[in-house]
């Protein structure tokens, strides 16, 4: 069973995603299971506070460490072996073939994934974080988006969350780079768009060797 708690001010942006479709069904076989820790709880003062300004002068508001080490060290007393991942546009840039290496080592797992807020984090709460991680050059406003697709692209290859296990073989950059060949479903004649006949063929080497050779590569 692969773990993960998810440190956030918005537990309610990621609650549903995580309650629909393949990801609850993992949940529910056992196979995965999600938890949320609100940030908020751990702020400071009356108000709660989680940031505040840069040293050095600069516009908007960092990540405090009290609260980010208090919800993590919460989580942590119960599981000292728990990683900890940060989603931020300057992590290593995450792929399907990290994906795989992390469902690979689901069984027992827990991540910690910690989602930033505001203009950014205080540098001292790398100290704790195992895993910087990137979801492409492009800057989001915060670390939920990238935790669901970190979630999803991972809980999706622990065997048994798919129906048939071939779909994630075959399917695109599972193979390096390889992209999914193109696939067709009924009606055969879709507004004049026809199926390519081979498809129809029941020759299994000839559409073999087509969808090799309409495998894209990136
Ligand atoms: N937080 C903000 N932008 C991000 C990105 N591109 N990847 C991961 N985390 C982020």
């Amino acid at each position: 069973m692969i773990k993960f708690t998810i440190i956030t001010l918005f537990p309610e942006a990621l609650e549903p995603y995580l309650k629909t479709s393949m990801m609850w069904k993992a949940a529910e076989k056992g196979l995965a299971e999600y938890n949320f820790v609100n940030l908020r709880e751990f702020g400071l003062g009356p108000h709660r506070s989680v940031d505040d300004t840069p040293y050095g002068g600069g516009d908007g508001m960092l990540l405090r460490c009290e609260p980010v080490f208090a919800a993590i060290e919460s989580v942590k007393d119960k599981d000292p072996a728990a990683k900890v991942i940060i989603p931020t546009p300057v992590g290593e840039i995450w792929n399907q073939e990290m994906a795989r290496s992390f469902a690979g080592k689901a069984e027992n797992m827990h991540y910690i994934i910690l989602c930033p807020h505001y203009e950014g984090y205080d540098e001292r709460i790398m100290s704790i974080v195992d895993y910087k991680i990137s979801l492409g050059k492009y800057v989001l406003t915060g670390g939920e988006l990238p935790a669901l697709i970190i979630i999803d692209s991972v809980v999706r290859l622990i065997p048994g969350v798919l129906g048939g296990e071939k779909s994630a073989e075959i399917e695109s950059f599972s193979d390096g780079d390889n992209l999914e060949y193109p696939q067709y479903t009924k009606p055969y004649d879709f507004r004049g768009m026809t199926v390519p006949d081979i498809l129809l063929s029941g020759n299994h080497g000839e559409i073999a060797k087509w969808r090799a050779e309409h495998s894209g590569r990136v």
